[in-house]
């Protein structure tokens, strides 16, 4: 595949990316400095960390943890709060016009609604990503495993707003059906774009000490890195032929240019880079686009 792709821009309905390569939510983008590390990279857009209504400090450390072909983390939902997302923003564009993403991962249902609904009145942001793949609902499976609560607050999200700037970031599936299912609930709403995929949940690693590698949920974590390529692209293939009109974010274990084409090839119209981008720093997006 030609190099140029990498570095062409793309729309995702009026909102235009400056090439195909950014950051996973979760990676290099909690914090201002974070934020500010990715205005100055070479990034074609940036998304922040997915964010509940309060402020949370998160897991106990060490909750993230890497090797070669992998990383686990259970963070535990540390993030600054919606508004300091909402606001960050201003300074986000007082420096740079590429798209700005705010990932909402509210840690009750309704928490969702009600931060994309305090999203309304900010005008710095130019999407948002609805993460129904996050792990840290407590007492229910991720949303995106429950295909009629998905529904429900799908419906319930359109019927209270008129934003079609929404998209969705998804759990790997891994049984066909799976697909259809989640498949046949996204036609029935505006949703602008799909991020496939999240991380493998609750896998577990142990460390060079064989102890568990991380601390929180007794070790369990979502697992990214390489091993978890096969499982991004079979995402993001599938979704293309369930849904060919819809883009599709790809992520999931890109490490290098190659991975990058292996998703476009798939479908994927950008990609997002998450464990590689925590081992290498954001000058990482230099090596994808020269
Ligand atoms: C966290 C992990 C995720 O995979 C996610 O989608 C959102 C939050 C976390 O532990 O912080």
């Amino acid at each position: 595949m030609e190099q140029s792709i990498l570095n062409s821009p793309f729309k995702i309905k009026n909102v235009e990316f400056h090439n195909r390569i950014m950051n996973a939510s979760g990676c290099n983008c909690t914090t201002s400095e974070d934020l500010l590390e990715l205005v100055s990279s070479r990034s074609g857009g940036i998304i922040s960390k997915s964010c509940t209504y309060e402020y949370r400090v998160g897991n106990e450390m060490p909750r993230y943890y890497d090797n070669d072909v992998l990383s686990i983390n259970s963070t535990g939902l540390a993030n600054n709060g919606y508004e300091f997302y909402a606001k960050y923003g201003e300074t986000i564009k007082s420096i740079t016009n590429k798209p700005y993403i705010i990932s909402v991962a509210g840690i009750k249902y309704r928490e969702n609604l009600k931060i994309i609904n305090k999203l309304q009145q900010y005008e710095n942001h130019d999407l948002i990503e609805l993460n129904l793949s996050c792990p840290n609902i407590i007492g229910k499976s991720q949303i995106g495993y429950d295909f009629e609560a998905s529904d429900e607050l799908l419906r319930c999200l359109y019927e209270n707003i008129d934003n079609h700037n929404i998209g969705l970031k998804l759990p790997p599936y891994f049984d066909m059906i799976h697909f259809e299912n989640m498949a046949d609930i996204i036609k029935k709403y505006p949703i602008c774009y799909l991020t496939c995929i999240n991380s493998l949940g609750n896998g577990f690693v142990f460390n060079e000490l064989m102890e568990p590698s991380i601390v929180p949920n007794n070790g369990f974590g979502g697992i990214g890195g390489s091993v978890i390529k096969p499982f991004g692209l079979a995402n993001v293939r599938k979704f293309h032929e369930l849904l060919p009109t819809m883009p599709i974010i790809g992520c999931g274990g890109i490490t290098n240019k190659q991975d990058a084409y292996e998703y476009i090839k798939s479908g994927a119209s950008l990609v997002q880079i998450g464990t590689q981008l925590i081992k290498t720093g954001p000058e990482l997006f230099d090596m994808f686009l020269t």
